[in-house]
């Protein structure tokens, strides 16, 4: 058990460089079980939780794999189509599996999909796009099997520009018979480095990066070398860390173009924000002013950069609007910045943020951004925060609190367990009250 202890106000200066995105490389890595020949060789692959659970689900399934400044992934022969159970609970992105599974080998059977709590999270476009395309779908004890000697390419539409189902569809029709046309496709920049890779393997794809994406079937794929693109929500959050500290820092090697309208926001609140060849420069400000947001998929805002933009939105002068439209419980933030005294009401799938005063205080991240949230919202209070749950944040930053102290923040993680040395009580001991002591309370 480890906890983060931020001892806020310090504002961060500093240069640092971004790293893979991690919603490019896990599709990534589940297309290179589409290469019966040659090998896959995957460059800026971020150490994160989630790549290490994908790859022991690709583990499973026979894939061989290399680690290193350059990951190789050989998966000339697999030897299951089956993932187990408690991989893929783990992670969401590990039904990406599905679609390449099901194109190369005829067959797959995986456990419904686990990740963050943020709502009922349905696969009912991938399923949809792998039936139209000839996969006959079982259902059996929380288990989904598909099935289909030869897919047939053929004409999907999306009902929502589903991320996941896009690439998943993608993936799959590959190595279909004839054209597969996807319309109301995911426009993410994700798809865009997942097409790449897959038409580095000898796919055919045409319009990734657009709402309509055509992929002409071929026979087989092989292995092929690919850089992965940065993180733009890494890259986002520290921008906000930068903001909201009333710092200034350089992010290096983002793709400017892939955070328009977090710049645009930024920019928005009065944050100086300069696109360089290198970067993107940040200059935090006292005077922020509110915006109202709402999430959209891509070319909109990132329901990924909600949370971060709720914290800084506390330290706004007067009141803004967030309103999340991606998915269905996405606030789970909110009562954690609340501890720590934001102003914040939620109607639905709208929350009103007012100018808080942040006091640091001990918090749990929910999910995966909100942990972000409330590590920004303890850079920016007054006193310590400690923030429980670090497994979440740890599926998506690469040993963020290295970085962080880099740029001079206070903050250091702890295990649970670690005695203080000062002879206070065990960090984990201090809600246990012992019962005298409480009858002593009660009395009083
Ligand atoms: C991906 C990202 C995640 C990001 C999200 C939206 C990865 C690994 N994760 O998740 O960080 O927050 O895109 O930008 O890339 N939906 C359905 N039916 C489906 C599929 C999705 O109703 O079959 C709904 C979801 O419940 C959700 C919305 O569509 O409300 C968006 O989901 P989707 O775009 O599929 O997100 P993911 O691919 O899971």
């Amino acid at each position: 058990m480890e906890r983060l202890i931020i001892h806020g106000g310090k504002p961060l200066y500093g240069t640092i460089r971004v790293h893979g995105a991690k919603n490019a490389v896990l599709p990534i890595m589940a297309a290179s079980l589409l290469a019966e020949e040659g090998v896959s060789m995957l460059d800026e692959v971020p150490y994160l939780q989630d790549v290490k659970t994908m790859k022991e689900v690709l583990l499973s399934l026979g894939v061989k794999i290399e680690e290193g400044d350059r990951w190789v992934l050989d998966s000339r022969e697999l030897t299951s189509v089956e993932a187990p159970y408690e991989l893929i609970g783990q992670m969401r992105a590990s039904f990406l599996v599905m679609g390449p599974l099901l194109a190369r080998m005829g067959k797959v059977k995986l456990s419904f999909p686990g990740g963050c709590a943020i709502g009922n999270r349905p696969i009912d476009q991938h399923l949809k796009g792998f039936e139209a395309l000839g996969a006959k779908i079982r259902y059996e004890q929380g288990y989904i099997e598909a099935e289909c000697p030869k897919l047939i390419g053929t004409s999907i539409y999306l009902d929502i520009p589903s991320v996941g189902a896009t690439e998943n569809i993608m993936m799959a029709a590959c190595l279909a018979r004839g054209e597969t046309v996807i319309e109301n496709a995911a426009e993410e920049p994700e798809i865009t480095d997942l097409a790449n890779f897959l038409n580095g393997m000898g796919a055919k794809i045409r319009g990734a990066g657009t709402d309509t994406i055509r992929i002409e079937g071929v026979s087989h794929l092989h292995g092929t070398v690919h850089t992965v693109i940065p993180d733009r929500i890494e890259a986002g959050t520290y921008m906000v860390a930068f903001a909201i500290t009333e710092g200034e820092g350089f992010i290096e090697g983002v793709i400017a173009a892939h955070l328009t309208p977090v710049i645009a926001k930024l920019r928005e609140m009065g944050v100086y924000v300069s696109e360089e060849e290198r970067g993107i420069h940040v200059v935090g400000t006292q005077k922020l002013k509110p915006v109202d947001i709402k999430t959209l998929p891509y070319p909109g805002f990132p329901t990924d950069m909600q949370a971060q933009f709720m914290a800084l939105l506390t330290k706004a002068a007067g009141t803004s609007v967030l309103t999340e439209t991606i998915f269905e419980n996405r606030f789970m933030h909110v009562p954690e910045l609340v501890r720590m005294g934001a102003k914040i009401r939620t109607d639905g799938r709208t929350a009103i943020v007012e100018k808080s005063e942040l006091v640091g205080a001990m918090v749990q991240a929910t999910d995966l951004r909100a942990g972000a949230a409330l590590i920004l919202a303890g850079l920016a209070a007054t006193g310590t925060t400690e923030i429980g749950q670090l497994h979440h944040i740890d599926r998506g930053y690469v040993s963020i609190e290295s970085t962080l102290k880099s740029l001079g923040a206070e903050i250091e993680r702890k295990s649970w367990s670690e005695p203080e040395g000062d002879g206070s009580p065990q960090r984990g001991h201090h809600l246990f009250i012992p019962a005298p002591s409480i009858a002593r309370a009660t009395l009083k």
